[in-house]
């Protein structure tokens, strides 16, 4: 028996491992690690802290191109927003994640993967329809839903009982989940949502606050919905979204505070820092203003909506999301162009803005002398337009009258 477990070097994942051997029959747990850009300080050492809790092998696998490139930037494209505000940075990145798994699960000759989600979060969900899509076979294992610890301290004792190392300590106030393109946090104060986040909550950004008091540019340029250039220079997608990040942080950019419905029923507080991500949503969105007719936008904003639902609720590997995908990514061709964005204490807004498919005409919007548009054409229009209401109105009152 082998297990692949997906390991963070964390309190939880840690305690997983003798726990796995000792639950399974003394079974081999292989860590694995997917490096999506969360930073350095979790993965510096991790293999060695996985031997040390009793893994036979820890394999780190590097997915922060393969991240951006194929998943947040074709996300970036449906405009998908969850509930209005959630940019969907955990969401995002467990697909990629899952896939990654199952490869090497196979590579590794494993019969079972298993997690460190939470019984009551989206994040199980997400990675089980992930698995059950590419790996149906495969047996899944939720410590979380088997075991009866419930906190640090459970877990702690678990790991000091059998003398393995832990660096973690009792009191961890907040959950975090960070890649490249965010940091969420929960727990704490914010499980009151009377309570506003202290500013140790935010790791990412600085405060609008204490933001400089002159603004900042930064230029995009985009060719058929992929990004060029930022900045006038050529990176790749995962280098482009860390300058983002690292531009839009220091003005405040990107922070929320949300109250949000999961997957599973109940609702949860969680404040969320996306910096580059809300200034490449700012400038895609100012682009397609200028490019897509109103039909086509609002197309565009329906395909986001529905994105939204499938990429929160884990349903990446799916028909549906392919054609919502594809959708978008058509949508996606027109959109060659410029777009400045203004940094200023905690806001990102578009500028400037220009393309070669804009259908946006000075000749036809001014409102100076024009002889493009003839105003009294539109009476015509409004007359038709408004014809249904017109006989409804007229039938009303010939009813009334009777
Ligand atoms: N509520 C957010 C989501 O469902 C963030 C979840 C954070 N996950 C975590 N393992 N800490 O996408
Ligand atoms: C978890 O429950 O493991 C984290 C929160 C979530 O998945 O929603």
């Amino acid at each position: 028996k082998k297990v692949l477990l997906a390991y963070s070097g964390g309190l939880d994942t840690s305690a997983i491992i003798p726990w796995l051997k000792e639950t399974y029959d003394n079974c081999e747990v292989v860590a694995f690690c997917a490096d999506v850009g969360q930073g350095d300080e979790e993965l510096i050492g991790i293999k060695d802290k996985a031997i040390a809790s009793g893994a036979s092998d820890c394999i780190v696998a590097d997915l922060k191109e393969e991240f951006v490139k194929d998943y947040i930037f074709p996300i970036l494209k449906t405009g998908a927003v969850y509930e209005g505000q959630y940019l969907l940075g955990t969401s995002m990145a467990r697909p990629v994640i899952a896939k990654a798994m199952v490869e090497v699960a196979k590579q590794v000759g494993a019969d079972a993967l298993c997690h460190g989600c939470t019984g009551k979060g989206n994040d199980q969900v997400r990675f089980e329809a992930c698995f059950a899509a590419l790996a149906p076979n495969l047996a899944v294992i939720a410590p979380w839903r088997e075991w009866d610890m419930v906190s640090r301290e459970d877990l702690l004792n678990y790991l000091d009982q059998r003398n393995i190392p832990c660096s973690a300590s009792l009191t961890k106030i907040y959950s975090r989940d960070a890649n490249a393109w965010h940091i969420s946090h929960e727990g704490g104060e914010l499980e009151d949502p009377w309570n506003p986040p202290s500013e140790q909550v935010w790791t990412m950004t600085v405060s609008p606050e204490q933001a400089p008091d002159a603004p900042e540019t930064i230029s995009l340029s985009f060719e058929k919905g992929e990004l060029t250039h930022v900045d006038g220079q050529a990176l790749s997608p995962y280098q482009a979204l860390v300058y983002l990040n690292n531009k839009a942080a220091a003005h405040g950019v990107g922070r929320i505070d949300i109250v949000e419905n999961r997957l599973v029923g109940m609702k949860s507080r969680g404040c969320y820092e996306t910096p580059g991500g809300t200034v490449l949503m700012a400038a895609y969105k100012g682009l397609e203003a200028l490019i897509l007719d109103k039909e086509a936008l609002k197309f565009r904003e329906y395909v986001g909506l529905e994105f939204s639902h499938v990429i929160y609720d884990g349903r990446w590997f799916t028909s549906l999301a392919k054609a919502q995908l594809s959708a978008a990514a058509s949508l996606a061709e027109k959109l060659t162009g410029d777009i400045v964005i203004k940094l200023y204490k905690g806001v990102a807004t578009v500028a400037q803005r220009r393309s070669p498919n804009s259908l946006y005409s000075e000749d036809f919007a001014t409102f100076g002398a024009d002889d493009v548009y003839d105003q009294k054409h539109a009476e015509g229009f409004i007359r038709l337009f408004t014809l249904s209401s017109r006989i409804e109105a007229m039938q009303l009152k010939a009813t009334q009258s009777e």
